[in-house]
């Protein structure tokens, strides 16, 4: 039974971000659980090897390139896939940016730019795959938007966190409106992951938030396998309007007692950036050993080091 439970043979699947990082983990773990997925991303040439790589599985994919932002592109898109696939049963909409900067200084371009990719982007295509699902009703659908911790603890910006304390908001409210279609609507909250976004982290700041994560290690995109599978499936036909927190229980602030382990933790430091490691070759970027990637956001490196009190290597 549970094998049926969380089974998504002949379902069909869009995953928007889905070139690198934790769209693309989103996307192979949709493929592997059965479903044929469309890939949605801005940047073609990695979104098309993302693509290839669901092949290999034996699933069906296609790359449609689209800014999440312009709702003209995100209707064609969703037209693509439905003459692609003939129909849509699950649509995980990830994609989102971060800026840094101090909130006094931050300028209000930036602001539009991560609410347009964070929020909007994510309102149009839940917006456009409900109406989808509304066409083919009753069999209704599933939407799975990624908010973050970021909307419960504070650790970016103003821009960054409302943007996900709105995706969180954002996600019940549909919930609640479309449940009347069987439309489920739910979020996933990761914490730190090395994905792109992250690829500038020091080897210091990984160890301080292994330090003060109840489970021990940096978050990996297939940590994020198990809950997609279980929002995008049957076994989760009752859930609705709830945000999964998936943080190896770093918000539970821990800060005070430092966590003494008893065994080690599951996932090594090595297994932890594997999949950066195989993100960054699919972009054709370098990695850096020690998490300060000069092609890819330094500056996070730099505010990082700034906070830590942390050296140039
Ligand atoms: N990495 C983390 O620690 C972390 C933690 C919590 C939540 N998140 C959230 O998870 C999601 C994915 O983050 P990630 O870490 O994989 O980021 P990433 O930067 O590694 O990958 C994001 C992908 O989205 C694509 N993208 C960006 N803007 C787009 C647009 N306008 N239209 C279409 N595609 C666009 C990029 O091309 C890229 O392939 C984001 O919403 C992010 O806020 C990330």
């Amino acid at each position: 039974m549970a094998q049926h439970l969380f089974d998504l043979t002949g379902k069909k699947a869009l995953v928007t971000g889905a070139a690198v990082g934790i769209g693309r983990g989103y996307a192979v773990a949709l493929a592997k659980a059965g479903a044929d997925v469309a890939v949605i991303d801005l940047d073609e040439k990695t979104g098309q090897k993302t693509t290839k790589e669901i092949k290999s599985f034996g699933k069906n994919s296609i790359f449609v390139r689209c800014d999440v932002t312009k709702k003209d592109q995100v209707d064609a898109m969703i037209a693509d896939v439905i003459k692609k696939f003939g129909h849509l049963d699950i649509g995980v909409n990830n994609a989102g940016i971060g800026i840094l900067g101090g909130d006094l200084e931050f300028t209000h371009e930036n602001w539009n730019k991560v609410i347009n990719v964070n929020l909007t982007g994510m309102y149009l295509c839940a917006q456009a795959e409900a109406r989808q699902f509304v066409k083919q009703n009753p069999v209704g659908g599933k939407i799975i938007n990624t908010a973050s911790m970021s909307a419960r603890i504070c650790n970016c910006n103003a821009s960054y966190n409302a943007s996900k304390g709105g995706v969180v908001e954002m996600t019940r409210m549909l919930a609640a409106e479309w449940g009347t279609y069987n439309i489920n609507v739910n979020s996933i909250s990761p914490s730190y992951i090395l994905s792109p976004m992250h690829a500038s982290t020091p080897l210091e700041v990984r160890a301080r938030i292994r330090e003060l994560t109840p489970l021990g290690y940096v978050q990996r995109p297939e940590d994020l396998y198990g809950p997609v599978i279980f929002l995008a499936s049957e076994a989760s036909n009752y859930v609705t309007g709830i945000d999964l927190l998936v943080d190896g229980g770093h918000t539970l602030n821990a800060w005070l007692t430092p966590l003494h382990r008893e065994v080690p933790p599951r996932i090594s430091p090595e297994q932890e950036i594997a999949q950066l490691k195989h993100d960054l070759a699919a972009m054709e970027l370098p990695f850096d050993e020690n998490g300060i990637n000069k092609s890819l956001h330094p500056e996070i490196a730099n505010a990082y080091k700034t906070a830590f009190g942390l050296t140039e290597n």
